[in-house]
């Protein structure tokens, strides 16, 4: 699946998206426009809970917000039932004031600034995720002043490189985040934090990288942590009562992607925990995950408009849009690769090869280098798939563009759930 669960081409050849014509939508609130489907959503998020209860271990589902917050959508996460994983005070803000409970969040950061940390310990956020010694100092120290004792889980960084873009690595020993075990370092945090008293340590956390197909990094990831849990236990006594084996799921961009399913990630996950156990002879934590992408990124679509199209006889054709690297950095951070479809046309046959452009001041801004759609034409409604995750969240006002609105569409009702930036907007932290 690419598309929304919910897409479909209406009888008029137009892209449909929770009942509602895409068309119009842009008719209606402009262009560019995220749309976000919630029955996608509320599915892949049931999906999750279904594939890990399914394995009959005790487990839990954290929405990694980084991926896509906004307070609707904390508000959907929230119903369903997941926790939510904050990597900032902005994130922390958000979800309080969505109602979320400060219990199911989780916090995570290389570098929690100390009044971040006190927006944690003075909500009761329920689980704290240490990344550092200073970080755990600092910590214990806030937790003491303020009659606190946090629940913390220790990131450890298990030593492998999953095969992904290495911009989103995360588990190898060479990296900003968390303690090294191959180092030593992540024993040594272990029994620091068992003797700090203001803090009670719950258990490991690893998030290897971000956009991974082969499950099999997961495998030797939880090797690697199941045998440092036995050799710490041995050394310390210290049992293991959560386990978080992070995020990091790896979900279609083109038809032709095959990403694992969340079945298979379930079983690959909690199987490798067992296997651990049973091989270490250890007691069987409960299991957390952390999954941002696989749960948002299929549910949402941008629609443009071509502003613009320019033939270079021989060389190529740039068909230009009305938004590029302000709502959508990871073709040019990542060279990410997306699909692209006309919804004024969606039963065209897709016959012209083009390059997506974006109407930014640089070169690079080209949001699909190769795509193949209908014949396009000034003012077609061009659509780019599987843009939910990182998207929105990584927008930016590049040549003073506005960052677009958001819609949120379910059984033929769109609501929007951020407006669209305004002029005003752009200068209205400004004075002079
Ligand atoms: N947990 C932690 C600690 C993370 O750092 C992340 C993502 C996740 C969970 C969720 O990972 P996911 O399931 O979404 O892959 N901007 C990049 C992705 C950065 C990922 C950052 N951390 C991109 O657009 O590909």
């Amino acid at each position: 699946m690419v598309l929304p669960l919910t897409a479909k081409i209406a009888s008029n050849g137009h892209l449909e998206i929770g009942g509602c014509d895409v068309v119009e939508l842009t008719e209606r609130f402009g262009t560019p426009l995220f749309i976000y489907d919630e029955a996608t959503i509320r599915a892949r998020c049931r999906d999750y809970v279904q594939a890990f209860t399914a394995t009959g271990a005790e487990t839990e589902i954290i929405y990694a917000g980084k991926a896509f917050m906004a307070l609707a959508v904390c508000r959907i996460i929230n119903e369903e039932g997941l926790g939510l994983d904050v990597m900032s005070g902005g994130e922390i803000y958000t979800a309080l004031r969505a109602g979320f409970p400060p219990s199911r969040l989780m916090f995570h950061g290389n570098n929690k600034a100390a009044d971040e940390l006190e927006l944690a310990l003075g909500t009761g956020v329920g689980r704290i995720v240490v990344d550092s010694f200073d970080e755990l100092e600092l910590l214990n120290k806030m937790a003491g002043e303020l009659g606190k004792k946090p629940r913390i889980m220790l990131r450890l960084t298990p030593g492998i490189m999953p095969s992904t873009h290495a911009y989103v690595q995360t588990g190898q020993q060479d990296s900003k985040f968390g303690f090294g075990i191959q180092d030593g370092s992540a024993t040594e945090a272990t029994k620091q934090a068992l003797a700090l008293p203001n803090l009670e340590l719950i258990g490991f956390h690893a998030h290897i990288g971000s956009q991974i197909f082969a499950l099999h990094s997961y495998d030797k990831a939880i090797e690697i942590l199941m045998a440092f849990i036995k050799s710490t236990r041995d050394a310390t006594g210290f049992e293991v009562a959560e386990l978080d084996a992070g995020g990091g799921l790896g979900i279609k961009y083109k038809a032709h992607d095959e990403p694992s399913t969340i079945e298979a990630f379930a079983e690959t996950v909690v199987g490798s925990v067992r296997d651990g156990v049973a091989k270490h002879g250890l007691k069987m934590p409960k299991i957390l995950v952390e999954p941002g992408r696989s749960i948002i990124g299929n549910a949402a679509v941008t629609a443009y408009r071509v502003g613009t199209i320019k033939e270079i006889k021989g060389i190529r054709t740039y068909v230009s849009v009305d938004g590029g690297m302000s709502d959508n950095l990871r073709p040019m951070l990542y060279n990410a690769v997306y699909d692209a479809l006309l919804a004024n046309k969606a039963d065209d046959p897709a016959s012209a090869k083009v390059t997506v452009a974006g109407k930014h001041c640089e070169s690079g801004d080209i949001l699909i280098e190769e795509a193949i759609i209908p014949s396009p034409e000034v003012g077609d409604i061009l659509v780019t798939p599987a843009t939910g995750a990182y998207g929105y969240v990584m927008a930016n006002n590049y040549n003073r563009v506005p960052r677009p609105a958001v819609v949120l569409v379910k059984d033929g009702e769109a609501r929007v759930i951020a407006r669209r930036e305004t002029y005003e907007d752009l200068v209205r932290l400004e004075e002079g």
